[in-house]
């Protein structure tokens, strides 16, 4: 066993000589704006807790009730041991969020791409996706055993070339984010859509980053651009606040992903509680609070950019995208800038390769509703005396 460890540590000493090994921060705390660190209080702009709902007083409420009235744990998946009103009550109000005629809930975010992917292709099918598509849709490709084609970044003409690759398959799938969580741009979502008509492609699109922060009324980028994927999935754990993900589309595709998706087959369904609260987060985020809350998200960006200049941000986008990657290079720059950061108690991640391709590690910046415009001011004054 000692061995054993030995060979772990080797590979650990390799990965922090090489600026990569990776460690998880002590944190405390209700806010994930504001947690509290070891040394003291941070400002974090590094939590997808984008509206603030993680520590709303009716999310928690919800979360208290339900825990009551259907206990925690949901005890198996749910074609072991049933559904609970919590589970049904959040798909159906999913259904009607996305404007579909069904939902399905997963565990995380995580295993409804993993889920679907697996799912939908397999040996014999071809999957287009874009490369930067985030890990878990990587890994529910290289799991599907497809042919998978990786396509330059939001490039519809990279993506028309990979849906040609010629060859007799039996399904073609489309697969990209709305909103890219590393890069906080968007994908060219209605040409993307008229390219899977044209090729009888199947479209999935992971709105991960978008549902609740972008689009009208809180419902993306699909919803924005007027399409209607074929797959769309979601996450609960970022806009949110709580923890879950889902999938949206046909009432056939909810049967089908019942019977075949595997890490909804095989996975403890979630916490009644937990889905409680994602059911009162989304019915915030899509009334009047979440309006006024994505408004001063979009003040929020609209501030840091002017502070920043556009020599350190790039150009702003057509939508209000609540991620804000600066682009370093090296890890060591990235590393360096965040650590800086965090001595004047600011919280910015940096974000290296494996996660982002080589060479463009960087400081990605995430907004919250909740960050006054004093604290925005706060980051901006750090970011320009670090970056100068
Ligand atoms: C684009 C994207 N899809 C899916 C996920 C996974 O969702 P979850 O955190 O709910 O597992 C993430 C991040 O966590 C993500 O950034």
């Amino acid at each position: 066993l000692r061995d054993f460890a030995a060979t772990l540590q080797a590979e650990l000493d390799e990965l922090a000589a090489a600026d990569r090994l990776r460690a998880c921060h002590e944190l405390a705390g209700a806010s994930r704006q504001r947690p509290l660190g070891p040394a003291g209080p941070l400002l974090s702009f590094s939590s997808n807790d984008y509206l603030g709902l993680a520590s709303h007083p009716e999310v928690l409420a919800a979360a208290a009730t339900t825990a009551a009235r259907e206990g925690f744990g949901a005890g198996a998946a749910r074609l072991v041991t049933g559904d609970l009103p919590a589970h049904r009550t959040l798909e159906r109000d999913l259904a009607i969020f996305t404007g579909r005629p069904a939902a399905l809930l997963f565990p995380t975010g995580y295993q409804a791409n993993l889920g679907v992917v697996t799912a939908l292709a397999g040996p014999g099918d071809l999957i287009a996706s874009d490369a930067a598509n985030h890990a878990s849709l990587i890994d529910g490709c290289r799991l599907s055993r497809a042919t998978v084609a990786v396509y330059p970044h939001a490039d519809p003409a990279g993506a028309a070339a990979a849906l040609s690759r010629p060859g007799t398959f039996r399904r073609r799938l489309l697969v990209t984010e709305s909103l890219f969580s590393m890069d906080g741009d968007d994908a060219p979502l209605a040409e993307l859509a008229a390219l899977a008509e044209s090729h009888d492609a199947i479209l999935v699109v992971d709105e991960a980053h978008a549902l609740g922060t972008t689009g009208p009324g809180g419902r993306g980028l699909a919803a924005a651009a007027g399409i209607q994927p074929d797959v769309l999935i979601g996450t609960l754990g970022k806009a949110f606040g709580s923890a879950g993900g889902f999938v949206a589309g046909a009432e056939e595709l909810r049967a089908f992903l019942v019977n075949r998706a595997r890490s909804f087959i095989f996975a403890t369904a979630p916490p009644p509680p937990v889905a409680a609260a994602a059911a009162a987060a989304l019915r915030l985020a899509a009334a009047g609070e979440g309006d006024r809350r994505r408004e001063r998200l979009a003040a929020n960006r609209t501030l840091l950019l002017e502070l920043l200049g556009p020599a350190v941000a790039p150009a702003d986008r057509s939508f209000v995208s609540p991620i804000l990657p600066i682009v370093l290079g090296s890890d060591a720059r990235a590393l360096a800038a965040s650590a800086r950061l965090r001595e004047e108690g600011l919280f910015v991640p940096a974000i290296r390769p494996p996660t982002v391709p080589e060479g463009t590690a960087r400081l990605r910046i995430t907004f919250s509703s909740e960050h006054t415009p004093a604290e925005i001011d706060t980051l901006g004054q750090a970011l320009r005396r670090i970056l100068a």
